[in-house]
């Protein structure tokens, strides 16, 4: 154990000084090794002051005189609240509408109606599309737009909508709600904004209820060894989310994610993030886009 609470004082120009709880080099190991092993998210030392800042105020509500305590708390709690709030706190939930948006072209022009006509062909009307790490939901919302767009009247014969996972509630629960402040559907056309959104207030808009009712959102850790699908996605998004993950941790979710898609299917992720070169499951398409060989 480490001694009593160590104490860092913060002061902004004009602001009250604030004392943050500081973590010892041991404490920071512990603290990144459990959450590298529960979430598979790996941080640097460079990340130190971030995770301190992030769950300071924890740390303070509950009470907790040392990070070390915070720790052996987490270790004991069997309720999963403890580390569900950890989480909560140290996840980036960085997202908006039409974030590079190439792959939403890409989706809407291409992987979309090669996936429908080979539905078509089998006379399947079953579409399956999985949001992985969907943080507040822009990202599911987005596909489900272009989605009806592409289908039209069709959309509604084909048993489709888009499940949507994230391992934080707190960001599923706003995703949920789909109220979203303005400047986060900047770059929707003007057409995608009157046709899906309606004003809530001075400063927000809500997606419409006939796009909310499609998406199913759950709580998923993609850390999970196995998925529990039973049947196999023809198109998965997961981007921005492997960026946390070092290589050996992404290349073993790659291999799941290749195993939960169809022949054919695809997997969009991050436009800063790569399967590596050698890989041998996927044909590459387009910057970051990939088809199952
Ligand atoms: C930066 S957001 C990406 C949002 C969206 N996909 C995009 O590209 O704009 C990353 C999301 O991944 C989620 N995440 C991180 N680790 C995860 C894990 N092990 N399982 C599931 N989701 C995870 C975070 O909670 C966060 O909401």
């Amino acid at each position: 154990m480490t001694n009593g609470p160590a104490m860092q004082n913060f002061q902004l120009p004009g602001e009250q000084t604030v004392s943050l709880m500081a973590i010892s080099d041991k404490e920071f190991d512990l603290m990144r090794g459990l959450i590298y092993q529960k979430f598979g998210i790996n941080l640097s030392d460079e990340k130190k002051s971030l995770l301190v800042g992030r769950l300071q105020k924890i740390l303070r509500t509950e009470g907790f005189q040392s990070f070390d305590q915070y720790y052996e708390n987490l270790l004991n709690d069997k309720s999963g609240r403890a580390i569900s709030k950890l989480i909560d706190n140290i996840s980036t939930n960085h997202t908006y509408f039409n974030r590079e948006k190439a792959h939403f072209e890409y989706f809407r022009d291409h992987a979309l109606p090669d996936v429908l006509t080979r539905l078509k062909r089998e006379k399947s009307t079953d579409l399956r599309i999985w949001c992985a790490g969907c943080s507040s939901g822009e990202e599911p919302y987005m596909l489900l737009m272009l989605m009806q767009e592409v289908m039209g009247e069709e959309y509604r014969h084909f048993n489709a909508g888009i499940l949507a996972t994230d391992i934080s509630d707190r960001i599923l629960n706003t995703a949920k709600q789909g109220i979203y402040p303005v400047e986060r559907i900047e770059a929707l056309s003007d057409q995608q904004k009157r046709r899906h959104f309606s004003r809530c207030g001075p400063e927000h808009v809500q997606v419409s209820e006939e796009i909310r009712r499609e998406a199913v959102f759950r709580r998923f850790n993609l850390m999970n060894d196995r998925f529990p699908f039973k049947k196999q996605f023809h198109i998965i998004f997961c981007r921005n989310v492997m960026i946390y993950f070092d290589r050996e941790t992404r290349d073993a979710l790659v291999r799941r994610f290749h195993a939960a898609t169809e022949q054919g299917g695809y997997l969009f992720i991050g436009h800063s993030e790569t399967l590596g070169r050698e890989q041998p499951l996927y044909e590459y398409i387009i910057p970051a886009a990939y088809r199952k060989r």
